[in-house]
């Protein structure tokens, strides 16, 4: 287990690449079993999440071959459509091979996904979505499994807007017999980007990035090549970073338009942010003004930034009110702020932050993937030295983050543990 030390009170200072984004090469990579041949993809980003997820693939009969951020997939042999417990368990997006299984093997067995630490993560839309498709589906011994000769086009409305659940039934209806429709359908960028691919696949899937999402299945799809579009929470923490430090960065490579709430909060707390292009300097104020901040389905502010912004909002000037409404229980980051000497208030799905002077470093524990990273920007700021423990969580969704937080003069080094 590798431990994140790091030295606080440098001024953030320089340029920083983004790498391709997690959540879009997920369903991307996943998209690949849905044609025979060779898809190729660029812009991979070199993650944990992104090494669990490839040997699935293997397992499902696929070949697969990865060097550097270029990753190739064939699922010309797709002969199994069982994916079982020890994979999925690793990579709970594993769900999302469910709707393209059943669309090309007319059946999958999916080991559940299983909660984790920020909320149980249900799929039950996931599935209402499939037997509406007419999918059989039975839950039985862990494993949820789905049946059908022909997926058959339908209306399905979504309870809520859930991204991977609008991927699987997208994945799903691709190849369906008519018309479906999706209704309440996740607006994120990364659908957007899946939707292209589909389409460049020679599917037709029209009014991705609204909130009606209407798929005409075909026959069959055809493999394609695709580069990874940016990953816009990796560029929203660097961006808070450089405000907390009240540093100077410029985040190259980026989609400024997937950022818009991250700009628009950021800018209320005084940071100086400016949109050149594909690239976003953000200038920190010396004095950081406290905003409030309610996580919401995109184009809202997005709860994957939420706990780099409690750092931020820690030692800002004056009361904060941060409401959580994705997950029921993504403040776990909280009490690890308080070591750090935060002066947080938690009541129900509401954190009230009261900014402090100066955070102080000390031991702290990540426990999700976006925890961690609200703990090494608050080591980034607190007085002496900060160390971040289980930074697996770490590696499961930032690409190299301590050595890019180093270029840009942090004084922060990884530390290999037994
Ligand atoms: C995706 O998760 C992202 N992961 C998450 O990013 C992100 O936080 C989340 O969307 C929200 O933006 C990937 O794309 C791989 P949801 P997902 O289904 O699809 C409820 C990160 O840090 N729900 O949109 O699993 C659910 O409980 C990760 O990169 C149901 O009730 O999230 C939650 O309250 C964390 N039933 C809400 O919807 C369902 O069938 C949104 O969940 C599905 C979801």
């Amino acid at each position: 287990m590798d431990q994140i030390i790091v030295e606080g009170g440098r001024r953030l200072k320089g340029e920083v690449k983004i790498s391709g984004a997690k959540n879009a090469a997920l369903p991307i990579l996943v998209s690949s079993l849905l044609a025979d041949g060779w898809s190729s993809y660029s812009n991979v980003p070199n993650l944990m999440d992104i090494q669990s997820i490839l040997p699935l693939f293997t397992d499902l009969g696929a070949c697969v071959e990865s060097s550097g951020d270029r990753v190739r997939i064939n699922a010309e042999g797709l002969n199994n459509h069982i994916a079982p417990y020890d994979l999925v368990r690793k990579m709970r997006a594993s769900i999302l091979v469910l709707g393209p299984l059943v669309a090309r093997l007319k059946k999958a067995k999916v080991s559940l996904p299983g909660g984790c630490a920020i909320g149980a993560r249900p799929i039950n839309l996931h599935l209402k979505g499939l037997a509406r498709l007419g999918a059989k589906i039975k839950l039985e011994h862990g494993y949820v499994s789905a049946e059908a000769k022909r997926l058959i086009g339908a209306e399905i409305y979504l309870d809520t807007a859930t991204v991977t659940g609008t991927e699987n039934l997208m994945m799903a209806a691709v190849l369906a017999e008519g018309v479906t429709t999706l209704k309440n359908a996740a607006r994120e960028p990364e659908i957007t980007a899946l939707a292209h691919v589909l389409n460049r696949m020679g599917g037709d899937v029209q009014g991705a990035g609204t909130s009606v999402i209407t798929i005409n299945g075909v026959e069959s799809l055809t493999p394609t090549e695709t580069r990874i579009i940016p990953d816009r929470i990796e560029a929203g923490t660097f961006m808070a970073a450089a405000a907390l430090t009240r540093g100077d960065v410029t985040v190259l490579n980026c989609e400024p338009d997937h950022l818009e709430a991250v700009i628009h909060k950021l800018q209320l707390t005084g940071a100086d942010v400016r949109v050149d292009g594909k690239n976003i300097r953000v200038k920190g104020a010396d004095k950081i003004e406290s905003i409030d901040i309610t996580t919401l389905p995109y184009p809202g502010f997005p709860t994957d930034m939420q706990a780099q912004f409690m750092a931020l909002m820690s030692v800002a000037n004056g009361l904060s009110h941060i409401s959580e409404t994705i997950f029921e229980n993504r403040f776990i980051h909280v009490s690890e702020l308080r070591r750090l000497g935060a002066d947080i208030t938690v009541q129900g799905s509401s954190a009230f932050v009261k900014g402090v002077p100066m955070l102080s470093g000390a031991p702290v524990m990540a426990t999700d993937l976006r925890a961690s990273a609200s703990l090494i920007l608050g080591g980034l700021v607190a007085k002496g030295k900060t160390e971040v423990n289980r930074v697996y969580h770490l590696d499961r969704g930032y690409d190299g983050m301590e050595k890019k937080f180093a270029r840009l003069g942090a004084a922060i080094k990884r530390v290999k543990l037994t």
